[in-house]
């Protein structure tokens, strides 16, 4: 196995994954736990995570001791690169400007590391962010990679089988990156790389048996992929010690509420409980339209539900939530680090510090589309993993401004009509997510002879692979203006509809 100390970075899940790629399986520690699990695991690897802190800085982090003292190969990536230094002799200085982005660099020599991939006099695209640099190599290193704004971009000393590299290979604007990480996992580390999601799945079934123990949990399914493959994952382990609560807001999909119950009572014959909640979240909501007022209340509300079940039904101590490693990043500022809450994720943000259950969150460090692999694996339709993503407070971030049961129901069936088309021409399952926001805003229009002043509705689709990063999903032609017509035609209350063309960065998926 790997060992990743994470120093706080906002991507060293995506290292992780990327470990996980390669078929070898891995840990995550913060690096105040980092020597604890290090002794646990015994891993044949180690990868220092990059972080939001300088190394410069006296209370910076540090890699334990341990790791360098044990003699097993270490991969350091950025500030794990610039860690490493400084506690093997070299030195880093704050750097007076940064380097963000893309970047080139030239390999200057072979090592072990580029094994198979890349050879001297290459050149490759990288992605840099970072401010200090190392200014002093560590006795025993050598520059094998160079780059205008990084001469030590990488840095190997093979005998140790000790690398650092100033960029990040764990994200995709490294576009060999991924080979990198395997190379370290398998080749420096001689992992054999024949680690699966079947594994994966036993790992978490025998996690959670130990757990839960004897005891009961509840599972709020929110009609998405991720709260059903969590359920269904948990009732592989401990079967009718779950049951399950679908707290059905009214702000779902059309149809969803009905495949959501007929897949769990009919298929898995998962003991169920549907509470039909609309009334109570349309009352609350009335007046509401920050969106993270919004976001606060579906999140509470949902777990108030939630507890007066766990109550009738009696006798749980765990509460489950298929909360997914995106969830996490955007809602959680990891500590010592300076990242800010973007938006409060239902998952998370909502859930009251009164809660007096534990949490099972069996997908937590996932990715959708390791999560996907996870429900076939556990033989969830292909059609129900496939889905869109649906975000926990749905259609009520979809709506800005005010929401009501007549707005959702306008924006139900017009998301219905763009669905379908999408569907019909073949495109759903090239688009990560597409969906309808209706907007509070009205515009003239003329429909036959008469003038309308109706809602504008926007389009959007994307393309993502984790959804922390999208791009604009380029439909063909013809398609947004015939999607439009049919919107207009069909759904009273909309009278215009624009396309959304921003990506993420600098926007995000949802509108609130
Ligand atoms: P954003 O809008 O932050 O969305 O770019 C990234 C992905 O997360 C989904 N999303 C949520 N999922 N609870 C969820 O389970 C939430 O509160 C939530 N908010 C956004 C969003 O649909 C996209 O796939």
């Amino acid at each position: 196995s790997i060992l990743i100390v994470d120093f706080g970075s906002q991507v060293t899940q995506l290292i992780a994954r990327r470990v996980r790629e390669a078929g070898v399986y891995s840990e995550i520690a913060p690096f105040n736990a980092a020597e604890a699990a290090f002794e646990r695991m015994k891993p044949r690897g180690v990868i220092l995570s990059g972080s939001p802190a300088s190394v410069p800085d006296a209370d910076s982090p540090r890699a334990p001791q341990a790791i360098f003292d044990s003699g097993v190969p270490v991969l350091g990536i950025c500030y794990g690169q610039q860690v490493m230094m400084a506690q093997l002799g070299g030195a880093v200085e704050r750097g007076d400007s940064g380097e963000f982005g893309r970047a080139f660099i030239e390999i200057q020599d072979s090592c072990e590391l580029f094994n198979g991939l890349w050879r001297p006099e290459e050149s490759h695209q990288v992605w840099m962010s970072h401010g200090d640099k190392v200014t002093e190599l560590a006795p025993g290193f050598r520059v094998v990679a160079t780059s205008p704004g990084a001469p030590l971009a990488v840095i190997a000393d093979d005998s140790r089988r000790y690398y650092g590299m100033q960029f990040h290979p764990e994200v995709v604007h490294t576009p060999d990156g991924g080979k990198l990480i395997a190379n370290f996992a398998r080749h420096v580390c001689g992992l054999s790389g024949d680690w699966t999601m079947a594994e994966f799945r036993d790992a978490k079934i025998a996690e959670i048996r130990k757990q839960v123990g004897k005891g009961r949990v509840i599972c709020g399914l929110s009609g998405g992929v991720d709260s059903a493959v969590a359920a269904v994952l948990i009732h592989e382990a401990i079967g009718d010690q779950l049951t399950c609560v679908f707290v059905d807001h009214g702000l779902l999909r059309a149809g969803e509420a009905d495949q959501v119950v007929g897949l769990f009572r009919g298929s898995y014959n998962i003991p169920l409980v549907h509470v039909r909640a609309e009334a109570l979240f349309m009352q609350g909501l009335a007046g509401v339209t920050d969106p993270e007022a919004k976001r606060k209340f579906i999140g509470k509300t949902f777990i108030d539900v939630f507890e007066e079940e766990a109550k009738k039904i009696g006798g749980a101590e765990f509460l489950a939530q298929g909360t997914l490693y995106p969830d996490v990043i955007e809602s959680v500022s990891f500590t010592g680090g300076p990242s800010v809450t973007i938006k409060s994720h239902h998952n998370v943000g909502g859930l009251p510090e009164r809660m007096n259950m534990k949490l099972v969150e069996p997908l937590r460090e996932l990715f959708k589309d390791e999560v996907r692999a996870l429900g076939k694996e556990l033989g969830l339709p292909e059609a129900f993993v496939g889905r869109h993503p649906f975000p926990g407070p749905g259609l009520a971030i979809r709506i800005p401004g005010e929401v009501s049961k007549e707005r959702c129901d306008i924006l139900r069936k017009a998301d219905s009509i763009y669905l379908e088309e999408i569907r019909n021409a073949g495109l759903y399952d090239a688009i990560w997510q597409a969906f309808a926001v209706l907007l509070p805003v009205r515009t003239v229009g003329v429909m036959g002879d008469g003038r309308t002043y109706d809602s504008v509705l926007a389009l959007r689709a994307v393309t993502s692979t984790d959804g922390m990063t999208a791009e604009v999903f380029p439909f063909p032609g013809d398609f947004l203006p015939r999607v439009a017509t049919r919107i207009v035609n069909e759904v009273r209350g909309v009278n215009r509809v624009v396309y959304d063309y921003t990506s993420k960065p600098p926007g995000t998926i949802e509108w609130e």
